[in-house]
């Protein structure tokens, strides 16, 4: 079966940017292949040094993957330091990798830039990475436009590893970088991005989620006159919640004038409570039931474990370990 692996920061509360934009795509992989969920808290280390924060943030982002349909008998969804194979073969990977190529890293620079420590963590974070892919021999790893360099890398070491220790050593992954993904605007007309500070954040706090949809920006066009549905962030939105036959009422009565932005916004976060509903729903169920939660982590680790060590086996016998 086709093997599809991901990794994700827990990072804090997801928005529905990362719903659309790459939650809900990995869910819909579940139909296509053997899914590999992995929450990188080994990666996280290299920008968050809170315990506290780290595990909360760690269960947190579990909770959304369940609540969104991550289906934890069909899929392998644990923790990256739940599996020590992670950091092994990372050693070994690390070995094999030219300074140059994680010098030419795009997103080392950029979170330096940022600000983000330079630590020697932070430098060999792409190795890290090609162990999470390279242990479990996976096929395909959809990832957005910014990981491709760190998916080109994986494979640069795969091919050395194979060079030097023998071909099949490690399987080559390859990239699946869905270019048409929509850019899910925020409440401000922008990307939606934790970074801007214009996010919806679907499993927050009902109040909270009210008063930002009523925050969406909107031009100054009075309430009696016609509006331009075409530019409008409130339609835009409204797109992802609503059926086809909602919209088009909604946009008629835009162009017709006598509505309110206000009164198209209630709209709109209603509509996005149906949707989210049910979701939000079982998250606060799952989040009643912590053992739960960590027993579906750790049978995740298990199963991945028994590929890991298969593959460490093998990794350890062609590099003269064993
Ligand atoms: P943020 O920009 O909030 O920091 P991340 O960079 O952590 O979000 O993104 C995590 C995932 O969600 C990535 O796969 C990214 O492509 C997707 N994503 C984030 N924001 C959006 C958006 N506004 N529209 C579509 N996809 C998004
Ligand atoms: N570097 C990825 C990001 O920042 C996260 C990640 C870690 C990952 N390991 C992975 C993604 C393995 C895909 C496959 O989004």
């Amino acid at each position: 079966m086709l093997r599809i692996l991901t990794g994700v920061q827990p990072s804090g509360t997801l928005h529905v940017g990362n719903y659309f934009g790459a939650m809900r795509p990995l869910i819909e992989m579940q139909e296509r292949g053997q899914v590999f969920c992995i929450l990188v808290d080994l990666h996280a280390l290299t920008s968050l040094q809170d315990p506290a924060a780290l595990r909360a943030n760690t269960r947190s982002a579990a909770l959304d993957f369940l609540a969104a349909g991550l289906d934890p008998e069909r899929s392998i969804f644990f923790k990256q330091s739940d599996v020590p194979e992670h950091s092994e073969l990372m050693w070994i990977l690390s070995t094999v990798t030219p300074m140059g190529l994680l010098e030419r890293a795009h997103a080392y620079k950029d979170k330096v830039a940022k600000g983000i420590p330079a630590s020697a963590g932070l430098f060999v974070y792409p190795v890290l990475m090609a162990a999470d892919i390279l242990l479990y021999d996976a096929d395909v790893i959809p990832v957005g436009k910014d990981q491709k360099q760190h998916l080109e890398i994986t494979r640069d070491i795969a091919g050395k590893i194979n060079d030097t220790f023998g071909e099949g050593t490690l399987k080559l992954p390859e990239p699946e970088i869905a270019e048409d993904v929509a850019v899910i605007p925020g409440t401000d007309g922008q990307k939606m991005s934790k970074s801007y500070g214009n996010t919806l954040n679907m499993f927050g706090d009902e109040k909270a989620l009210r008063k930002r949809v009523m925050s969406v920006v909107t031009d100054s066009t009075p309430l009696e006159a016609p509006k331009d549905p075409e530019g409008s962030n409130v339609v835009a939105l409204y797109r992802l919640f609503a059926s086809k036959d909602e919209v088009r009422r909604m946009e008629d009565e835009f162009r017709a004038g006598g509505i309110g932005y206000g009164e198209f916004k209630k709209r709109l976060f209603e509509a996005m409570m149906d949707y989210f509903g049910p979701m939000r729903a079982r998250r606060a169920e799952l989040e009643r039931n912590p053992d739960y939660v960590d027993e579906v982590l750790r049978a995740g680790a298990d199963r991945a474990r028994e590929v890991a060590t298969a593959t460490m086996d093998r990794v350890r016998l062609a590099i003269g370990l064993r």
